[in-house]
């Protein structure tokens, strides 16, 4: 009976619970399937199957305070239960039998803190114990919340609250086995002062949709399919609904929501693209919240409720792929999910291969193609930069903190290689095989090595010709590009190089008319192709024809900022410097402070920016920018 609930439960197991059934597995195959390093827990013991959390939302203090109570299954009836936190105040736990109680104290010990890993906390069991209830709160710095005041919103009247767990943040706000092999449904009660709403990534109480209905400070969440820790989320302020479709719709600020409608007006059209793809939408309903701008991503797939970036918002939807990317998670990602964090590649480059795919249902095939063209050439400069162990999808991260491996590599060169197979299978075998995937592994997390093995028996192996032209190998575990690479081209992009190439040759060529119908892609291409040599002249002469100081499309605006800086174009300056104020996105935030660190004038530039800016971001950013900071030699700026 035990053997049957592991194997049918938690298939990534199936290996250790034939072990149990009598099969020996090699000792290769127990480190693979054992080990999570970025977590402290103990899931092959104890496992937490379900949370109910109770959580109470306190500005003033910026706490969570409140309980969580675990589920748990228990194989090794010996063994204590251990969670994972990191910085959290943790008053009391009890033990109980049944949902009814009674509930009783019981010791635990917290482990001294490590930087990355956080502290486990170690629960002592009762036999027959299935119920293990935390008294805890969160501290102001927890990494995984970030508190905002007034100040800090569209609105500027009430404060904001929002959780970003991926990748091992979840640990800061909820004590708990955060590993992405370990998944759990879970059901909420959170209560906020009187007039903010609180939204989940799980079915909330949908009375809310309706404007007229006043908020009451006290929301129920369930989430009936199990889910890892790192898709756990929770945000409260003020905000208002507007439906997409029946099943989709967006949350935002009073002030933004409108304009977020329209942005995202083609949502269900997206969803019934992928749902054409994959299989169909399993998770209720497709919600996206719009956070304020410090929000350290561009989105963040948790279900049911992808974040956003407000930065998403051009007016013209020409940035929608992120839309697109995150729904796309919805199967690869929370369906499917990575085992462990060097099997990222797994979510991400699947999801950025499908998030195309999505693209060109919907947008047509030269805008996918468009998109595809500037993620390869972000692989290929990515290729020259980086050391190679991190080119590597399969990569190593020991010792190492999870986000480190987030390079756009297993985003690109993930998207890469399923092109490599579409191209050597065809579309059609591909799209079989996809589909397959979904339906063997869905609600399971898995490793690559279980990828690999079941595109060997499903795929590789019905076609060895086409087989022979992926080298599947040096695709997963060598860095680079392999030399038989896909290397997407665009018509569009045709004209637009011809422009760039007369711009670098001459001053300021006649080209107006003709750019006149370009869209966001072919601007974004016209951009990355001017060497970083480019001089503040000749950005002067592009400013006056183009005017792209004042472009209000936040990846446009991006580039030219990356050019001004390196060419110390001045006019651009109060620009950057509101951007990077106003804008806590890692990904444009990160690259433009390391820029201007190249140099001892930029560097005080930063500085000076900084020491603005750095209030005002999310503890993700602001890590990440320290050590920016630290490694150009900056004294600190707090
Ligand atoms: N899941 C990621 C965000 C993430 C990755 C958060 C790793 C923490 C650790 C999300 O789906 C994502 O990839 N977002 C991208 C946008 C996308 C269009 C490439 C981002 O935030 O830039
Ligand atoms: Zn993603």
């Amino acid at each position: 009976m035990k053997c049957r609930w592991w194997s049918a439960a938690v298939s990534s197991f199936a290996l250790l619970a034939l072990a149990g059934c009598g099969g020996a597995p090699t000792p290769k195959m127990q480190n693979e399937a054992n080990l999570d390093i970025h977590s402290n827990a103990n899931p092959r013991q104890v496992r937490s199957t379900h949370l109910d959390l109770d959580l109470e939302v306190l500005f003033e203090e910026k706490k969570l305070r409140g309980t969580v109570t675990h589920r748990i299954e228990r194989a090794d009836i010996a063994a204590p239960f251990v969670v994972d936190t990191r910085d959290l105040d943790v008053s009391k736990v009890e033990l109980a039998t049944a949902a009814e109680g009674p509930f009783t104290n019981t010791l635990f010990t917290l482990s001294p803190r490590d930087p990355v890993l956080g502290s486990a906390l170690k629960i002592t069991l009762r036999p027959d114990v299935t119920l293990v209830r935390i008294h805890y709160q969160t501290r102001p710095t927890a990494s995984g919340l970030q508190w905002l005041e007034p100040a800090q919103t569209a609105g500027k009247k009430k404060p904001f609250l929002y959780s970003q767990s991926q990748a091992i943040h979840a640990r800061s706000w909820i004590p708990l086995q955060d590993s992405p092999r370990v998944r759990t449904t879970y059901r909420a009660r959170v209560r906020t002062p009187e007039d903010l709403i609180a939204v989940m990534s799980a079915r909330g109480d949908f009375r809310l949709a309706n404007p007229k209905e006043a908020p009451t400070g006290d929301y129920s969440f369930r989430l009936p399919q199990a889910i890892p820790s790192y898709l756990i989320a929770l945000a409260v302020g003020d905000l208002e609904f507007r439906y997409l479709s029946t099943r989709s719709g967006v949350w935002a600020e009073p002030s933004v929501v409108d304009k977020a409608a329209k942005e995202f007006e083609d949502t269900e059209r997206m969803i019934q693209a992928a749902e054409q793809l994959f299989g169909p939408y399993g998770w209720h309903r497709y919600d996206i919240l719009v956070l304020p701008p410090s929000f350290p991503y561009g989105g963040m797939e948790n279900p049911l409720m992808t974040f956003v970036t407000p930065t998403v918002i051009a007016g013209d939807k020409s940035l929608v792929s992120l839309i697109a990317h995150e729904l796309a998670h919805s199967w690869s990602g929370n369906l499917v999910t990575n085992a462990t964090w060097r099997d990222f590649w797994l979510n991400e480059g699947f999801t950025t291969y499908f998030e195309r795919r999505i693209i060109e249902a919907v947008y047509g095939a030269p805008r996918a193609r468009m998109e595809a063209v500037l993620g390869h050439q972000r692989a290929v400069n990515l290729v020259k930069e980086l050391p190679a162990q991190d080119q590597i999808l399969h990569v190593d991260l020991k010792g190492r903190d999870p986000e480190d491996g987030a390079t756009e590599i297993p985003y690109e060169k993930g998207a890469l290689f399923l092109v490599a197979l579409e191209d050597a299978f065809g579309r059609e075998r591909l799209d079989k095989f996809l589909y397959s995937y979904f339906a063997k592994f869905r609600f399971q997390s898995i490793t690559t090595q279980q990828f690999r093995e079941f595109l060997d028996a499903n795929l590789l192996s019905t076609d060895l010709g086409a087989a022979s032209r992926v080298p599947v190998d040096e695709w997963i575990t060598k860095p680079g590009l392999p030399a038989s690479a896909p290397r997407p081209v665009s018509d569009a992009f045709e004209p637009v190089d011809a422009l760039a190439k007369r711009w670098q040759a001459q001053d300021a060529p006649e080209s107006k008319p003709e750019t006149a119908s370009w869209n966001t892609q072919q601007w974004l291409r016209f951009l990355t192709s001017f060497p970083e040599s480019t001089n503040a002249a000749k950005l002067a002469a592009l400013d006056r024809t183009f005017e792209f100081t004042k472009t209000g499309n936040s990846e446009i605006l991006f580039q030219w900022l990356m050019l001004s800086v390196r060419a110390n174009y001045k006019p651009a300056e109060p620009v950057l410097e509101r951007f990077l104020v106003s804008v806590g996105r890692r990904k444009f935030v990160r690259p433009l402070f390391e820029e201007l660190a190249k140099t001892p004038e930029g560097l005080a530039r930063a500085k000076k920016i900084y020491h603005k800016a750095r209030p005002g971001y999310h503890p993700i950013t602001a890590t990440t920018i320290d050590e920016v900071m630290r490694k150009a030699g900056a004294a600190p700026s707090q």
